[in-house]
């Protein structure tokens, strides 16, 4: 049981210790709920970031954290951990590589198959804020203006409640757009309302209609079979271990169209052992082994 008496409060100034066996112990929890790897030199950010919970807990040690987690009401608290504990740094078209292999290669072909009738599915994995799936959905409309007119779709989708919800509302500060052209934000943006800071825009009508949010964790039951045509998993699978990176890109590949296509983060590689599975297309840019698919 969680005393919220005032004696038992942490206050801000106090840093909760986090002992060997807690930080075990938590490790173990967000490993089991996110595929995250906490590794010894992330225990500062956890005492940073988990030290906020306690306090709003009303709790005093990690100890106790640990048995609320594991207790009757931990499920909602450990989805509360998971949010505290992950980056969410993203930015509109991060690594324009990819962005460019998109334009000139992959969405043309697949474009030309809508236009005839042909389903064409991209999924962005981990797509914090919304950034990326609305890059995606730019991207798509430069392509072909009509494309909410033909059976193309994106889905988004992340583990954090909160990131979703904010990627849906489409509402970014003057910064996270200063790098669009003034050609997409004219074409793509309208202003961001009475309620958001000076200057923000929201992500106008065509491109948020392209794409659908949802909160999926990638290390459990995925709620969709896809296939997709291409899957974009950047800078999320380093924060997890190399068995849980291995499953995922074998789970990437049962829901890839063959010939389908992998984006990964800059830092990030795929397994060896996969390695039949994708054929190397660009850089951190992987290709289904097996035919195209038909347009
Ligand atoms: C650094 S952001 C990357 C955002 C975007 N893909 C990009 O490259 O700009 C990593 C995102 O992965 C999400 N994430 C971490 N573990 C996850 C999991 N097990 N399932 C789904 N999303 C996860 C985080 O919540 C975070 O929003």
């Amino acid at each position: 049981m969680i005393s919220s008496s005032a004696p038992s409060r942490v206050t801000e100034s106090e840093r909760p210790a986090l002992s060997e066996a807690d930080f075990a112990a938590l490790s173990r929890i967000v490993h089991q709920e996110s595929g995250i790897n906490l590794t010894a030199s992330k225990k500062g950010l956890v005492v940073s970031r988990l030290g906020k919970r306690l306090r709003a807990l009303g709790l005093s040690d990690f100890g106790a954290y640990c048995r609320y987690l594991r207790g009757d009401g931990g499920a909602e608290e450990r989805g509360r951990m998971i949010s505290a504990l992950t980056t969410n740094v993203t930015r509109f078209f991060r690594e324009d590589h990819h962005f460019t292999a998109l334009r000139e290669t992959v969405l043309p072909p697949l474009l030309e198959g809508a236009a005839h009738g042909r389903r064409v599915r991209l999924w962005s994995a981990g797509c914090s804020t919304g950034e990326e799936p609305y890059s995606l959905a730019i991207t798509l409309l430069e392509l072909m203006p009509e494309a909410t007119r033909h059976d193309i779709r994106i889905l988004a989708t992340d583990i954090d409640p909160q990131v979703i919800t904010t990627a849906k509302a489409g509402v970014y500060p003057p910064e996270a757009t200063a790098a669009l052209t003034n050609d997409q934000r004219r074409r793509h943006f309208c202003e961001g309302g009475a309620d958001a800071p000076a200057g923000s825009l929201q992500v106008a009508a065509g491109p948020r209609s392209l794409v659908s949010f949802g909160i999926v964790n990638l290390v459990g039951p995925w709620p969709f079979r896809g296939p997709f045509d291409v899957i974009l998993c950047r800078n999320v699978v380093i924060y997890f271990d190399s068995a849980t990176q291995q499953q995922l890109w074998q789970r990437y590949a049962e829901v890839l169209t063959p010939g389908g296509h992998l984006f990964i983060g800059h830092s990030e590689r795929l397994a060896r052992s996969v390695g039949p599975l994708f054929v190397n297309e660009g850089i951190t840019h992987y290709r289904k082994s097996g035919e195209s698919a038909a347009v």
